[in-house]
């Protein structure tokens, strides 16, 4: 049993050769790295890949972990001061541009250009919010929020609160939390953390992954890791940092966590257009790591929809709330981490058959999306004036989607100009519920086309009441209630209507909503929700949600002090000031796709059906 263990673990280590870019030759390098089994209390053995930095007792002595955070942040503050890139070159990104912040100020006059950001016009009387001292504090907190492993910086925890409500895993680093704190250092040019942070978790991909004796495909990335100091092999006068990641065997309701991989893929497209340094995506190991997320994607399975079937809670919602299937937060990530994987493979024979299934997967995915999950008025018309139960290749309804499942609330909240992408697809069930976070990646990643992304930011200005209120954003509309609620969220107290996943509004939204602003050309969305933030978000301690119909109370469960509220309010700023570094996020459809795309919307494939050489493996 111990021995194939013990062969993957070396297996993996020789390929990750971390530490050094090793071309294409693998090798150990310099760091050294330690491979180990360990036996956990229910007898199953699992093998520990571990990085080893030693210290000596007396340099820790009666150091708690808290406070060895605390000594590493100090070594931080050294280490940040300087915006260089680590090679010592300067950074190509300017924050709080000149030119920049005079443009955001012509779009509105609330804006001070002289870095205090937006007067609240809103108080009435309560006074100016001082954007700027918001600002300085959410960078002091940002950098207070680092982890520490080996003495180098390499992700921020979930949550800082100290109040007293349980920790639970927020003192660990999530994969998708650290995305904005991410984006946050590469537009503020602080790029160790991030290259950090991706070569690290590249480490954890598929590693320690076993539940009650089951194994999840290869590829799969951690939700979330912590840094553990413990001592060496028993010996008390050393210690060593160890990765302890969570694949979500750990987690509440074991939930597989399918974002992290494609939020992982994003980020690294990110930190190479941020730097202008290929030599990480270029790595053997890197290169390796996504044909791996890759490969876990694309892999066949019983699916006739070219969307990823997941389970529920595979995502931002990371517990039961009627999301498993094909939600549409996951099919936005996919689509766009495909999109920044092609960019970034590097050509090879090896690569042909995967490339070549990810691109079939980008168009047929995107047909699929922009046609069956977009609503607006006209679509919904047609849905009530749907015939059902049509057994043929040319059916209208090809779901069997039956008109009786237009819930009431849509029937006022659609309005007249705007629309949106549903939340879920599956035979005979539309979920109709608004998802921000879908709607808005789809903007950016380009799934949804042209026209639709500016419909779906026509619907949140035609809906604010709704969707933002007091604080952005929504993280869905509407919340379930009453007897649905009961069903479909199995009764979960955390998840009350209105409250947390279940119709909560999420600060961290904001960054997300500005990018999508920014790639529509559309800022005055973004910064009417910043200005709006501002009014609160530092007084009420940087909740991570909030509750009620008009997000007027801090969430009931919320932990204060979110990392990624305050880092997705400061990506939101950095945007605004420079909204054309929102490229390094931003994917459009090359020419390529849209030839592809348009050549499926003339054919109809059901007429190709039975032809020679035509191969459609999915539903379109
Ligand atoms: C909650 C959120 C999840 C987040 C985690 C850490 O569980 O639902 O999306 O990653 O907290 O902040």
């Amino acid at each position: 049993m111990a021995l194939p263990e013990a062969s993957l673990c070396l297996d993996r280590l020789l390929l990750s050769g971390f530490g050094a870019n090793y071309g294409k030759q693998r090798s150990l390098g310099l760091v050294e790295l330690r491979c180990g089994l360990r036996t956990l209390g229910n007898g199953i053995k699992r093998c520990g890949f571990r990085s080893v930095s030693f210290c000596r007792t007396d340099e820790r002595k009666n150091l708690t972990k808290r406070s060895c955070f605390l000594r590493c942040k100090c070594q931080k503050a050294d280490s940040v001061s300087g915006l260089t890139a680590d090679d010592g070159r300067p950074t190509s990104l300017s924050i709080n541009g000149k030119t920049n912040v005079n443009n955001v100020q012509e779009l509105n006059p609330l804006y001070q250009s002289d870095g205090g950001g937006f007067t609240d016009g809103n108080t009435n009387g309560v006074g100016t919010v001082d954007g700027r001292k918001i600002e300085e504090e959410a960078w002091d907190l940002l950098k207070e929020s680092v982890v520490y492993y080996c003495g180098n910086p390499i992700g921020t925890i979930a949550a800082s609160d100290t109040s007293g409500s349980s920790i639970l895993n927020y003192d660990q680093v999530f994969i998708r939390d650290f995305i904005p704190s991410g984006v946050a250092f590469l537009l503020k040019g602080e790029y160790d953390i991030v290259r950090n942070f991706i070569l690290h978790t590249l480490q954890l991909q598929s590693w320690e992954k076993t539940m009650d004796c089951h194994s999840p495909g290869q590829g799969l990335m951690p939700a979330s890791f912590k840094v553990r100091t413990v001592p060496l092999d028993g010996d008390d006068s050393v210690t060593e940092d160890v990765l302890d990641p969570d694949f979500g065997e750990a987690a509440i309701g074991r939930v597989a966590p399918v974002d992290s991989g494609l939020w992982w893929i994003i980020l690294l497209r990110a930190y190479g257009k941020c730097t202008g340094d290929l030599s990480v995506q270029e790595r053997v190991d890197v290169q390796t790591g996504i044909k791996m997320i890759l490969k876990l994607c694309l892999a066949d399975g019983f699916d006739m929809f070219p969307t990823l079937l997941v389970t529920d809670g595979s995502c931002m919602i990371d517990r039961r709330m009627g999301i498993h299937g094909h939600p549409l937060e996951i099919q936005a990530l996919f689509y766009s981490a495909l999109l920044c994987a092609r960019e970034m493979l590097a050509p090879e024979d090896a690569s042909a058959d995967l490339l070549r299934a990810l691109n079939n997967r980008l168009v047929a995915l995107s047909f699929h999306i922009r046609e069956y999950y977009w609503i607006d008025m006209k679509k919904l018309n047609e849905i009530y004036r749907y015939k059902t139960e049509e057994y043929s290749y040319d059916a209208v309804n090809k779901f069997n989607i039956y008109p009786d499942q237009i819930p009431s609330w849509l029937v006022d909240f659609m309005p007249a100009r705007g629309g949106y992408l549903i939340g879920n697809l599956q035979p005979a069930h539309m979920d109709f519920r608004f998802f921000s976070l879908g709607n808005l990646w789809s903007i950016v990643g380009g799934l949804a086309t042209v026209d639709q992304s500016h419909a779906i930011l026509d619907l949140v200005e035609e809906k604010w009441s709704e969707l933002v209120a007091d604080m952005p954003l929504k993280i869905c509309y509407p919340a379930l209630e009453g007897q649905e609620w009961r069903i479909i969220t199995g009764s979960d107290p955390k998840n009350t209507a209105w409250s947390y996943h279940n119709g909560g509004s999420w600060p961290t939204l904001l960054w997300q909503l500005t990018v999508a602003c920014m790639k529509m050309n559309r800022p005055e969305i973004a910064e009417k929700a910043v200005i709006l933030a501002e009014r609160r978000i530092s007084r009420d301690k940087w909740p991570e949600y909030y509750d009620t119909r008009r997000a007027r109370f801090i969430g009931k469960q919320s932990r204060l002090f979110q990392t990624w509220s305050i880092a997705g309010y400061l990506v939101a700023k950095l945007l605004l000031a420079n909204p054309s570094a929102a490229k390094v996020l931003i994917t459009e459809e090359d020419s390529e796709l849209v030839n592809a795309f348009s050549c499926m919307l003339s054919a109809n494939p059901r007429r190709k059906r039975g032809q020679k050489g035509f191969k459609q493996p999915f539903i379109i």
